[in-house]
């Protein structure tokens, strides 16, 4: 099921801007390449994702699933000039082409890239996070955000993708793995004292989390 009207979907890719032709050009790659395209995020939910963090500036920047490398560099946009972003990818071809593509990125020296399980490797990195991306498997929803809350600055901010799951949170006996887990993260993050939360149905469904002071 489609969250967004495909027609409006359509409409507001139209008229969204590209302002850079070298990560539209990356974009296009996966779309046209790789056999499981639709796990990248939208154009338009890219340039979502650059316009929080410019408006947000972070030093530090945790994404948690990195796929061939389009949302980091999306995220890296609004780096401070001495800060780092830092992703992590369990399957090395993946890996592999997200490196090819960084070094395309005005960024790409402030852009670390991890080869392996998110669980184990998220408490190996001594940072203070100021933005978070979670986009990787949806029945570790609720330990990413154990994870990385006490390692959140205060205000800042966790972005989590495909809370609405193509619908099926929707349904009166929601049914499948995924599904369950993404609804169990939705109401445990929203059961949570520590944070404010919103979600938006861009494509999939973003629900925007952030610390409180
Ligand atoms: C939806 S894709 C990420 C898309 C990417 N963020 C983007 O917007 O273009 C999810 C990625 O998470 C990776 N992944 C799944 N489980 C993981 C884990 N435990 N640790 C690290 N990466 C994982 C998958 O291999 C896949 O490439």
């Amino acid at each position: 099921m489609d969250i967004v009207n495909p027609l409006a979907e359509a409409y507001i890719t139209k008229l969204s801007s590209i302002h850079d032709e070298a990560l539209f050009a990356v974009h296009q790659k996966t779309l046209e390449q790789h056999p499981h395209q639709h796990m990248q995020s939208s154009w338009v939910q890219g340039q979502f994702l650059t316009f929080i963090s410019e408006l947000t500036k972070p030093q530090n920047i945790l994404e948690i699933g990195t796929f061939t490398g389009y949302s980091a560099m999306c995220l890296a946009k609004g780096l401070q000039p001495n800060g780092e972003l830092h992703t992590i990818e369990l399957r090395e071809a993946d890996a592999n082409t997200a490196l090819a593509n960084f070094s395309s990125s005005p960024k790409a020296n402030q852009i670390h890239l991890h080869l392996g399980n998110a669980l184990e490797i998220i408490p190996t990195l001594n940072k203070k996070w100021d933005l978070v991306f979670i986009d990787a498997d949806k029945t570790n929803y609720i330990n990413y955000y154990d994870l990385v809350l006490p390692m959140l600055n205060n205000g800042g901010l966790i972005i989590a993708d495909n809370v609405l799951f193509h619908g099926q949170v929707l349904e009166e006996e929601i049914k499948g793995k995924n599904a369950i887990a993404i609804n169990a993260f939705n109401e445990y993050v929203a059961n949570d004292e520590k944070t404010e939360q919103i979600i938006l149905s861009v494509r999939d469904g973003l629900m925007l989390i952030k610390k409180k002071f």
